[in-house]
């Protein structure tokens, strides 16, 4: 075997693994694109229910189409009594996360068409999935503060709602706003961790619900989604702008991970980041309470000057979401609530050209052993 047949792709960095239509991210210059659209435009001008649509069709909805898709999503958004004990039945101090990932699990048992291998099918799950999650994750948290969960109100924008199942009051107009704009910002990055896992799974002609679950389990790790929440408890230890400098030193002495800094794929600045910056410092302004920014804002500027990578979507997500009074341990969830979007698109772009996705490894063991019979051993 040649040595160039034996070198990996650690990671699989760089690895093209598709064609898709879906995202495109240029890395160089920290560009990113939903099906052509710029992700600065979305922000601008867009709202989540239309950035779902042009994700799951590939086209922005004219006004006729995105009500259609609203009253959809409407119909689909109430999560089944039967999901909901489940979640009760479920230890207390179960992870967010995990207990979003067996919801999702426990939800494809009462949808009727969840092994049906239909385009309809695909897409009608497709619609459920993403009108749910938002309702699962307001459940996990209500659930957790001992309230009974929350029925969806179907005059509400997906955004305005999950705000109102998560907090039991409907949103100001800003905060409805802000949900929006996070919403946007985390529903789609091409091949990251958790689609990849999802286009893996649904690759084997298994069900939706399967390839949702195993995305979330993906998402749940902290070199993934679950970096949001390690940057709020990294907010809360350093406490002061005048402690970044001693704590830097110490994750520097720990040879311990900056979270919300580096990129796969980003050389530059994640451009998601600066919207979220701009609305942390917003929101604080709003609350009276710059805390949490200034002292994010000092962290990015001390940890970008000792490691020489800029901060990711997940970090001013950090602060933006403590101040909309998202607890931290939550917050990897928002991101999966948002995700979905992008998660069901990438599934239904691999079942459209399927193929099964199984690549090779180098073999590093050893050959050709005598088998030893146990009394010998
Ligand atoms: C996102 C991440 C996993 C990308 O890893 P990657 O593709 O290997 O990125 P790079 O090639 O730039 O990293 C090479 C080296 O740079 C250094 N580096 C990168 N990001 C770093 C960070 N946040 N803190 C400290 N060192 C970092 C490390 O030495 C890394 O090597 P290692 O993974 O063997 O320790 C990585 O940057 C990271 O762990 N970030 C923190 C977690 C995070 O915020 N995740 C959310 C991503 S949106």
């Amino acid at each position: 075997m040649s040595e160039d047949a034996k070198t990996v792709a650690k990671g699989l960095k760089g690895i093209k693994a598709a064609d898709s239509s879906i995202c495109s991210i240029d890395g160089q210059i920290g560009k990113l694109i939903y099906r052509g659209y710029n992700i600065d435009d979305l922000c601008a001008h867009s709202t989540y229910e239309e950035v779902a649509y042009l994700l799951l069709y590939g086209e922005l909805p004219t006004q006729s189409e995105l009500d259609e898709f609203h009253e959809s999503l409407t119909s689909h958004a109430t999560a089944p009594p039967q999901v909901l004990e489940a979640l009760k039945s479920l230890p207390s101090g179960v992870p967010p996360m995990a207990a979003l990932r067996t919801a999702v699990s426990v939800l494809g048992h009462y949808d009727p068409l969840a092994e049906e291998e239909s385009d309809e099918s695909n897409k009608e799950n497709a619609i459920r999935l993403v009108a749910v999650l938002p309702t699962l994750t307001a459940a996990i948290r209500r659930l957790r503060d001992g309230n009974e969960p929350l029925a969806p109100k179907p005059e509400l924008s997906i955004a305005a709602n999950f705000m109102y199942m998560l907090n039991g009051e409907e949103p100001s107009e800003d905060a409805a706003k802000a949900m929006d704009l996070i919403l946007i910002l985390h529903a789609e990055h091409g091949f990251n961790a958790s689609t990849f896992t999802a286009r893996v799974i649904i690759a084997t002609l298994t069900d939706m619900y399967s390839a949702i679950t195993g995305a979330i389990g993906a998402l749940k790790g902290k070199l993934h989604g679950g970096a949001n929440t390690e940057v709020l408890k990294t907010l809360q230890s350093v406490g002061d702008v005048d402690q970044v400098a001693d704590w830097v030193a110490d994750v520097r002495s720990r040879k311990g991970k900056f979270m919300g800094f580096g990129h796969a794929v980003y050389q530059t600045q994640d451009p998601r980041a600066k919207h979220l910056k701009e609305y942390s410092e917003k929101l604080g302004q709003e609350a009276g309470d710059t805390k949490w920014y200034d002292l994010s804002v000092e962290i990015e500027k001390q940890v970008v000057a000792e490691i020489g990578r800029q901060c990711n979507v997940d970090f001013y997500s950090a602060s933006v979401q403590h101040y909309m009074g998202v607890p931290g341990e939550l917050f990897t969830c928002v991101f999966a609530s948002s995700r979905i979007a992008g998660w069901c698109a990438h599934v239904l772009e691999q079942i459209s050209d399927n193929k099964i996705i199984r690549p090779s490894s180098n073999y590093t063991g050893p050959d050709d052993r005598p088998y030893v019979p146990i009394s010998e051993r």
